[in-house]
């Protein structure tokens, strides 16, 4: 999704922001044209936001919720020590040949493990806790997925979400979609057991960790 900030802002971020490699870069270039869908793919801010995370949280083990064209499971694997392990999910075999074509020729792509499946049959057919849990797929499971990933998270283990604000419209949520983050952000700041936060970079990421840990 794009069009957050101005396009000026946007470069102005971009120039003063950790560059990212060229092969980030040309696999940016090709999941733009495939136009319209492109939009999917969350960029640089949540993906150097990302890393920020895994590197100060030390992540070693990642599950992630929608890999699309495989950009964000790449940034994110950049992050993690050789030892560490991606898990990425997506019902879309397509899509997911682009991505496994980039992973393949970064020195990062041997963490990636792809699932292809609906998400749910997949992480309940996982093992283990995570230290980090990205979710970012369909958007009418949102609450889904926080119900099922919220007892697999590890000690200091964060939930983030990615486009809770979904272009402003959660604040009159009227389609399926919107209704349905709005939704998730109530369930999950209604959750005692969880503290959580909405930072507002690009389309919002709900931040969410298991409080007294
Ligand atoms: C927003 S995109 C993911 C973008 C990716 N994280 C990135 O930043 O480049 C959402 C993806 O979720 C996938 N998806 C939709 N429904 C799904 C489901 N039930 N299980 C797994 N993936 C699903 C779509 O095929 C799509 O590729």
């Amino acid at each position: 999704m794009a069009g957050f900030l101005s396009e000026e802002l946007e470069k102005y971020i971009s120039d003063h922001s950790e560059k990212t490699g060229l092969n980030e870069q040309s696999l940016r270039d090709e999941t733009l044209k495939l136009g319209p869908p492109s939009a999917m793919m969350s960029g640089d801010s949540v993906g150097n936001f990302l890393k920020l995370i895994i590197k100060i949280n030390n992540c070693k083990r990642i599950l992630e919720i929608g890999t699309f064209t495989g950009y964000s499971a790449l940034m994110m694997a950049a992050a993690l020590p050789s030892n560490g392990k991606l898990i990425t999910c997506d019902v879309n075999k397509e899509t997911s040949e682009i991505a496994k074509k980039y992973w393949a020729k970064s020195p990062h792509g041997s963490k990636i493990e792809l699932h292809i499946g609906p998400a749910i049959e997949t992480i309940n057919n996982l093992e283990g806790e995570f230290d980090l849990i990205f979710i970012d797929a369909d958007k009418n499971n949102y609450s889904n997925y926080f119900e099922i990933c919220k007892n697999r998270l590890s000690k200091n283990g964060l939930i983030i979400a990615d486009n809770v604000l979904w272009s402003g419209k959660v604040l009159k949520p009227e389609d399926d979609q919107a209704k349905s983050i709005d939704s998730f952000n109530k369930l999950v700041n209604g959750d005692n057991e969880f503290w959580n936060t909405i930072v507002p970079i690009r389309d919002g990421l709900m931040i969410i960790k298991k409080r007294g840990k």
